[in-house]
């Protein structure tokens, strides 16, 4: 994948793939334009059009992006068909929730099991993805030879938690723990925080 798009760019390279892939199948959307696109996603067209030109797919002027090649292109740039497992911390209720999302395999990816320190979720299924115990954490990863983790733990245990899965080899964490996860330089780290952006959609009320 190309490293050096900017953050924001890439963050918005899922959603144009899913724009593009919920478009009809038929002839009318053989092509589509950046403004098409740049409209139906509330986007500004020329921002549109540099953010696609990091996936290496030309657009042709007055008739727009070939669909098919546009979205082939996003895959192969967000390198959907390598097919990567993920493991998450925490099946509690939001983990449970996650483990039962079918729309991870839209990416290419598997969370493959779960790790809790609860004995009565320990050895159980949630969302069809076994509980394991937290203790087996380093193992399970290794085992599963996973390098992206979720952490849907309570804050106090979150930082302790993404130390493990460093150690473990995981190499990206999504975290949803309310708390700032210190991480070396080469794992990336993605906090989630649904109250904060909430907080941003009232304000601009
Ligand atoms: P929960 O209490 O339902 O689940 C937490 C789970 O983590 C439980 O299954 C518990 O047994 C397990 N756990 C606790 N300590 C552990 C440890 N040291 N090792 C392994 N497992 C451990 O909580 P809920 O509602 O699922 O929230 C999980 C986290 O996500 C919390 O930190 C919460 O604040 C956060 N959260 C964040 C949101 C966001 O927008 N980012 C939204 C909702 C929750």
């Amino acid at each position: 994948m190309n490293r050096d798009i900017p953050g924001f760019s890439l963050q918005r390279m899922p959603v144009y793939l899913n724009y593009l892939r919920s478009l009809p199948d038929d002839d009318a959307y053989t092509y589509v334009s950046s403004g098409a696109i740049a409209q139906a996603l509330g986007l500004g067209e020329v921002l549109v059009r540099k953010d696609l030109a990091y996936t290496g797919c030309a657009g042709r002027p007055k008739v727009g992006y070939p669909r098919a090649e546009l979205i082939a292109a996003l895959e192969q740039f967000l390198c959907i068909h390598d097919h990567k497992g993920a493991v998450l911390v925490g099946a509690g209720g939001l983990g449970s929730a996650l483990l039962g999302y079918g729309g991870f395999a839209n990416y290419g990816i598997e969370l493959v099991c779960a790790f809790d320190n609860d004995p009565h979720k320990v050895g159980g299924i949630v969302g069809g993805k076994p509980v394991l115990s937290v203790d087996s954490l380093e193992a399970g990863c290794m085992e599963y030879g996973v390098q992206l983790a979720i952490i849907a733990v309570p804050a106090a245990s979150a930082q302790g938690i993404a130390e493990r899965l460093i150690r473990a080899g995981i190499r990206a964490i999504l975290n949803f723990a309310p708390v700032q996860i210190t991480a070396g330089e080469d794992v990336k780290v993605i906090n989630i925080d649904v109250a904060a952006n909430l907080a941003i959609l009232a304000s601009m009320l």
